[in-house]
């Protein structure tokens, strides 16, 4: 049986990859995914206020001295100084992490503006990483900022990182849009050679104690999968990339459920940070049972059967399913 799979142009032995967590943030717990068997990893991210503070701090330097006479110079700090922020540590974690595994190694940068941040994207792809993943999740606050003018951020920032890089690029996507689909198209068409469908943003919560908004880490269960099958169902060979469905991916049959819908890989966060990389184990056991069960002899056999495009039932993903699910309810 053959459960390998392409993804980002990667041959991975199965279609499990360990999405951004803090799992990917420490060699020993990417070590224990690669032993447990997961296919590919993306690193924890580097966020864009992290990278924008190195760069604030040397304007602040810059600026303090400009005014000052030649010798202001040796007020500058060295570059051991800068040597001990965030972004080259990352940078330092890459090459760590690229020389102790086998498996493919994501890089993943968070951030939603054109800036110069996006240089990092060169220094990521130059400390090793064999692909870049770009989460860029923007949730408008003014009233007066309209969709087209998110989208045209978004595609920026984009065509921006893919110009410096020649690693490939994977969009982590969200489903906030009029249309996923087409800025998924767009997305391909600015450079992404994959796409997450979808990242799942920080929950808000209010502490009634302290009478302040909270932000909190989102953990999903298997009911969080469908959107994730929805789209990857409605993009099925409708663009030149690869997907990897990502959100509510529990178990094997989570995993079936999304390759059958037509996704190329499944990457996992919750699930391992609440049952620990040795569910990975029990995740391919399950997988290969239920094919051997129902005699499929690949993972290319079953990919998208269950699309948009392959479906007898396309009903299912568009709106009258609604109507449908709505009528045919028992309690
Ligand atoms: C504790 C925690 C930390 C996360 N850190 C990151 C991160 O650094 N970058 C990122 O793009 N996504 C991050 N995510 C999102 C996950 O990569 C993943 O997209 C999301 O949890 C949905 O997958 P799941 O249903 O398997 O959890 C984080 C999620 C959790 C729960």
């Amino acid at each position: 049986m053959d459960i390998s799979t392409d993804f980002l142009g990667f041959k991975l032995q199965n279609p499990l990859i360990a999405s951004a967590s803090p799992l990917t943030a420490s060699l020993d717990s990417i070590k224990k995914l690669e032993d447990n068997g997961i296919s590919a990893v993306i690193m924890h991210s580097l966020f864009e206020e992290e990278i924008n503070h190195e760069i604030d701090q040397i304007d602040h330097f810059l600026h303090l001295h400009s005014d000052s006479n030649a010798e202001a110079i040796t007020y500058l700090p060295s570059e051991v100084d800068f040597g001990n922020l965030q972004a080259d540590h990352y940078l330092e974690e890459i090459r760590r992490v690229k020389a102790a595994v086998q498996i493919p190694v994501i890089a993943s940068l968070n951030g939603v503006s054109a800036g110069g941040w996006v240089n990092y994207a060169t220094k990521l792809q130059e400390a090793g990483a064999d692909a870049l993943e770009l989460n860029i999740t923007y949730i408008p606050t003014s009233i007066d900022m309209r969709g087209d003018e998110v989208e045209r951020m978004y595609i920026d920032t984009v065509s921006m990182v893919a110009q410096h890089i020649s690693i490939p690029l994977n969009i982590k996507m969200n489903p906030y849009f009029s249309n996923p689909a087409n800025m998924a198209k767009r997305f391909v068409d600015a450079g992404a050679k994959g796409l997450s469908i979808f990242d799942n943003p920080t929950r808000v919560d209010i502490d009634l104690e302290l009478l302040s908004p909270l932000r909190k880490a989102n953990i999903t269960t298997s009911a969080n999968v469908s959107e994730t099958l929805r789209w990857c169902a409605i993009l099925y060979r409708k663009l030149s990339c690869s997907i990897c469905a990502n959100t509510g991916i529990h178990s094997g049959t989570d995993v079936l459920k999304c390759v059958m819908s037509g996704a190329d890989a499944a990457a996992l966060a919750s699930v391992l940070l609440i049952k620990g990389e040795s569910e990975i184990k029990k995740i391919l056991v399950n997988i290969r049972e239920w094919m051997e069960k129902h005699e499929y002899e690949s993972i290319l056999q079953m990919k998208g059967s269950i699309s948009l495009s392959h479906t007898d039932n396309p009903s299912a993903y568009e709106r009258n399913s609604y109507m449908y699910a709505l009528q045919h309810y028992h309690r």
